[in-house]
């Protein structure tokens, strides 16, 4: 019996990707498929995969066509073409959320901006980078839960956490909250790249990664494991806060590191007391956001009311944008637009992001 290109594609992706544990045809490692009767041929790449992998990877292949096609002649070529299989190859964008000081709301910009992406249609995911301070699970109301734990091919991998229909992980779902401010240095490295290696992301459209403070090793970790699509820098109105955030933009600007700047959100713009919604308390001064924008050569995404009520959302792990009628949740579904089309902007006009070791080898 002949065989259906159609159909054999369908066949391929109920195949895993050792890596990933996405099907093999999204992951994009499939080539050159040739058809005649009932002999097939294709090569898959298999960058990065152990012999074992490759070994089992190879019978699952065949196995998963002969029981279609019992009599097909199958030919599979196994290439290693590093420089086509990038980490994360099936998250079409990650935006790392960054600031110079501590404290001026990333955690909740990022995870409202990661729930208005999911709420604008997108598929999402989200970091905590911050392992010294995770503050996510609480946010979102997971702190008691643990993430599971597969064997794919002989290796353990994590699945993220699912909440609110977006998929996540921190460190805080790992360890005791008290036993995470011993890790230093390379631990910390490691534990970011297995949050981007080890962990099962499924296909997103966007992958949030919220930050520590200011400009150290997990930033720099991050840039070298995976590409950055763009940066968010997240600010008060006031002068000094834009002073630390400038440092912190500066180091994404780097020239062997490169990460876009797509925009500013100033955060705390002015105080909505909520027995008088009109009113408007600019408590922190003002300009801090607009006057970021302009030395990053990015646009304001957001001014965000500092409003009693997005603490306790927080706090309570129901941040604002899953609440219908809260105050605050149309400000942070408009921070989701705006940030998509930056980064469509961003897509259209720059070239993709590179792993910063790359970039030092090229120079
Ligand atoms: N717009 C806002 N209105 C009211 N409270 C806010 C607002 N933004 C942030 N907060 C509160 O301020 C505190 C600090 O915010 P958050 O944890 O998001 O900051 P961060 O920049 O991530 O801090 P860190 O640097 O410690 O990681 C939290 O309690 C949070 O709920
Ligand atoms: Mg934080």
């Amino acid at each position: 019996m002949a065989i259906d290109n159609n159909k054999l594609v369908q066949i391929l992706r109920k195949v895993a990707d050792p890596q990933s544990g996405n099907d093999i045809i999204s992951m994009r490692l499939v080539e050159d498929l040739k058809l005649e009767q009932d002999s097939v041929s294709f090569s898959v790449n298999t960058a990065g995969l152990k012999d074992t992998e490759k070994f089992q990877l190879h019978e699952n292949i065949q196995s998963a066509i002969l029981s279609e096609y019992p009599e097909a002649k199958v030919n599979i070529h196994f290439v290693n073409k590093n420089e086509t299989k990038r980490p994360l190859g099936q998250v079409k964008n990650i935006i790392a959320i960054a600031s110079g000081k501590g404290g001026v709301g990333k955690s909740t910009v990022s995870v409202n901006l990661a729930l208005g992406l999911k709420e604008l249609g997108a598929r999402v995911g989200l970091i905590d980078a911050d392992l010294y301070g995770p503050s996510l699970p609480t946010m979102l109301g997971i702190q008691d839960l643990k993430p599971k734990i597969r064997e794919m091919y002989g290796r353990h991998r994590i699945e993220p956490i699912e909440k609110y229909g977006i998929q996540t992980i921190s460190i805080g779902n790992i360890v005791e909250a008290d036993k995470a401010v011993v890790l230093r240095g390379p631990r910390l490295g490691g534990i970011i790249k297995q949050f981007i290696n080890e962990v099962l992301w499924p296909e997103l459209d966007y992958l949030v990664i919220d930050l520590p403070p200011g400009t150290g090793d997990i930033q720099l970790s991050l840039v070298q494991t995976v590409p950055v699509t763009a940066a968010v820098i997240v600010t008060t109105p006031q002068e000094v806060a834009v002073s630390d955030a400038i440092k912190a933009m500066n180091m994404f600007r780097l020239e062997n590191i490169n990460v876009p700047i797509v925009g500013v959100v100033e955060n705390m713009s002015w105080f909505i007391p909520e027995d008088m919604p009109d009113k408007k308390y600019k408590i922190f001064g003002e300009g801090g956001g607009k006057n970021l924008a302009k030395a990053s050569n990015s646009v304001l995404l957001a001014q965000l009311p500092l409003i009693t009520d997005v603490r306790v959302a927080s706090d309570n792990g129901e941040p604002v944008v899953i609440q219908e009628n809260h105050l605050a949740r149309e400000y942070y579904i408009e921070m989701a637009k705006k940030t998509m089309q930056q980064v469509a902007v961003r897509n259209e006009v720059l070239a993709p992001t590179q792993v910063v070791g790359v970039n030092i080898q090229q120079s």
